[in-house]
């Protein structure tokens, strides 16, 4: 497996997954039939956003990451970042090397700081991932995510300082 820089090339990679995750609305905020360009224009073209693909050796995509400053201006010091991976490749460490490489891009990119500001609290997998890369749950916000297996679920806000980058 291999972690790069994203291109344009790459969405015919992302979306048939990025699709199925959002399809089955367990884990972020989107309409469960959000539309292609819809999709592409949230993931690939955030402002000062930067996307990655994990590839194995064939080229095919496994998972993606995407990182933007998490407020505009004052905020921009603090990053924000969102992770799909493959389902048919989850369990096999593409999501654990995904963030670990956009941990390390955020630091040298300038960032002081990781949020997230919706993690579903019933992704517990997810969970135990970011916790075990250092970020705290700062907050719970209670009944704001509609899961439609369980019903309202909180979202976690969480939280991580960056190492300043040496290079
Ligand atoms: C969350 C996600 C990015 C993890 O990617 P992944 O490639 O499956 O994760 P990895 O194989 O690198 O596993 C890393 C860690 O995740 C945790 N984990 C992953 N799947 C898990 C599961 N089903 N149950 C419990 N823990 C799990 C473990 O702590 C694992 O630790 P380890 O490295 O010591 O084994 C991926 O499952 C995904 O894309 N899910 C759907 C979208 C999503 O939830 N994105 C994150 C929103 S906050």
């Amino acid at each position: 497996m291999h972690i790069r820089d994203a291109g344009d090339p790459d969405w015919a990679g992302i979306w048939p997954f990025l699709r199925d995750i959002v399809a089955a609305g367990e884990t972020y905020c989107w309409p469960a039939d959000t539309a292609e360009e819809d999709a592409r224009v949230w993931w690939m073209g955030k402002a000062g956003g930067r996307v990655f693909v994990a590839v194995d050796e064939s080229g095919a995509v496994l998972g993606t990451a995407e990182l933007h400053p998490n407020q505009p201006a004052a905020g921009a010091h603090v990053a924000n970042a969102g992770f799909m991976v493959a389902p048919a490749a989850t369990g096999r460490g593409v999501g654990r090397a995904l963030a670990a490489h956009v941990l390390d891009q955020a630091a040298r990119d300038g960032y002081r700081a990781m949020q997230f500001n919706a993690v579903v609290e019933t992704n517990t997998g997810a969970i135990a991932l970011w916790q075990s890369l250092g970020f705290r749950i700062l907050a719970t916000v209670p009944d704001a995510f509609d899961s439609p297996t369980r019903g309202p679920v909180g979202l976690h806000i969480m939280h991580r300082m960056l190492e300043r980058a040496s290079s």
